[in-house]
């Protein structure tokens, strides 16, 4: 079937963050302004409706009247391991898999697993920002080792900090960020084999948060750390559907072990974690007949880029931005402009209207930047374009 992601679906009253979270997202500190007229584009879901099997799971699940504990059924990891092979030639062992409610959550499970206090956590900013509080909320060190930038804004990985980084006698585990957000880099197997082979050397576990794996350019190839390397033992790697599908209220992330010992390990912190049965249908829906959306879905994304690409070199000549090799995530540069950060934020923020994200919440590195989400019907983001250009206007020329 045909989707339609021009369709403006009206979020609000339902619940979203994105469009009802008005007060949570001021309390953060996001932003001041919040009314009835703010464009919300900071947070990573869409504003596209989901693939029609996945509607049609869900109605079944409510026709079934009960809601009560669910388990896994063998279907559910027959899917995913289905889904990784055809995707990503990636091959699963049902037993290497467990569920968790959500990324962020079993990220702080694996760092409670696998490190200590004082322990030192490789991460590469400008980066996804909860990975900071998951390190230092539990008494853990950041080692910082930033992605490099070059004068086009491709950035790339600083290997000798990275191995010096990870011979430090108190390093443990380095979070991989693949697809990168915010920079938007797929790393290639050359990188991904250079970063495993040093933590493996190194002894240097990696947790690879791969949940934009799917959502790449149509011309990119994304591979799995897991796949690349030459052995998994050191590897735990996060997937889910909640960003490829647009779930993320369904809580569905799927933690890959294949080193027995260390999924003991995580199992035994996580502890038992019953998903609903939504989430259990929805999974099953998505990885089996969800693919014909997925295609649909990419190549609406890759046409918003390019329009958000085109509107900037011609309304907003200063900005810098390239389009990503992955992700939903535009990451764009002010600096051009000469004005402060500030500044930056007031005229986006408070005179446009249009809820983006400072890009120093992802790490110094982000200080002249802003972090858009373009998974929105192209009208919307377009009209947030012109508001935002508007607001440049007087100074485009100075
Ligand atoms: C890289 C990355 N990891 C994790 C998450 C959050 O995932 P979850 O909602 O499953 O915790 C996001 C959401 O934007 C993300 O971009």
């Amino acid at each position: 079937m045909k989707y339609n992601f021009d369709e403006i679906i009206n979020r609000r009253g339902t619940y979203s963050l994105k469009w009802d979270g008005g007060d949570l997202i001021k309390q953060v500190g996001l932003t001041e302004r919040y009314d009835e007229e703010t464009i919300p584009l900071f947070t990573a879901d869409m504003d596209l409706p989901v693939p029609q099997p996945l509607l049609d799971a869900l109605h079944k699940t409510v026709d079934h009247k009960i809601f009560g504990y669910s388990v896994l059924p063998d279907e559910y990891f027959e899917a995913i391991q289905h889904w990784f092979k055809k995707r990503h030639d990636w091959d699963i062992k049902g037993e290497e898999i467990i569920y968790s409610p959500g990324t962020v959550h079993a990220l702080n499970i694996a760092v409670k697993a696998f490190t200590g206090p004082g322990d030192g956590i490789i991460i590469q900013r400008p980066v996804y920002p909860p990975f900071t509080p998951a390190i230092e909320g539990n008494g853990r060190e950041v080692m910082n080792n930033a992605l490099k930038c070059d004068d086009d804004g491709y950035y790339s990985i600083d290997f000798e900090d990275f191995e010096a980084k990870a011979k430090e006698e108190n390093t443990k585990l380095f979070i991989l960020c693949n697809p990168h957000n915010p920079t938007g880099r797929v790393f290639n197997i050359d990188e991904l084999k250079k970063l495993s082979d040093i933590c493996a050397k190194n002894d240097v576990l990696i947790i690879a948060d791969e949940i934009h794996g799917d959502l790449i350019r149509r011309d990119q190839t994304f591979i799995p750390i897991g796949k690349a390397a030459k052995n998994e033992d050191h590897i735990i790697t996060f997937t889910a559907i909640n960003k490829t599908f647009n779930v993320a209220g369904l809580h569905c992330t799927n933690v890959i072990i294949p080193n027995p010992e260390l999924r003991e390990i995580f199992r035994g912190v996580l502890g038992m974690q019953l998903p609903s049965p939504f989430t259990i249908s929805a999974l099953i829906a998505v990885y089996n007949e969800g693919e014909e959306w997925l295609e649909q879905l990419k190549e609406y994304i890759d046409g918003t880029m390019e329009f958000v690409k085109n509107f900037l070199a011609e309304s907003m000549p200063k900005v810098k931005v390239r389009i990503p090799e992955g992700t939903y995530i535009m990451w764009m540069d002010f600096s051009g402009y000469g004005i402060s950060p500030e500044e930056v934020h007031d005229r986006i923020y408070n005179k446009a209207n249009v809820l983006l994200e400072d890009g120093n919440m992802f790490g110094e590195e982000g200080l002249n930047y802003q972090r858009i989400c373009i998974p929105s019907p192209r009208p919307i983001i377009k009209e947030a374009f012109e508001r935002i250009a508007r607001e440049f206007e007087d100074i485009n020329q100075t």
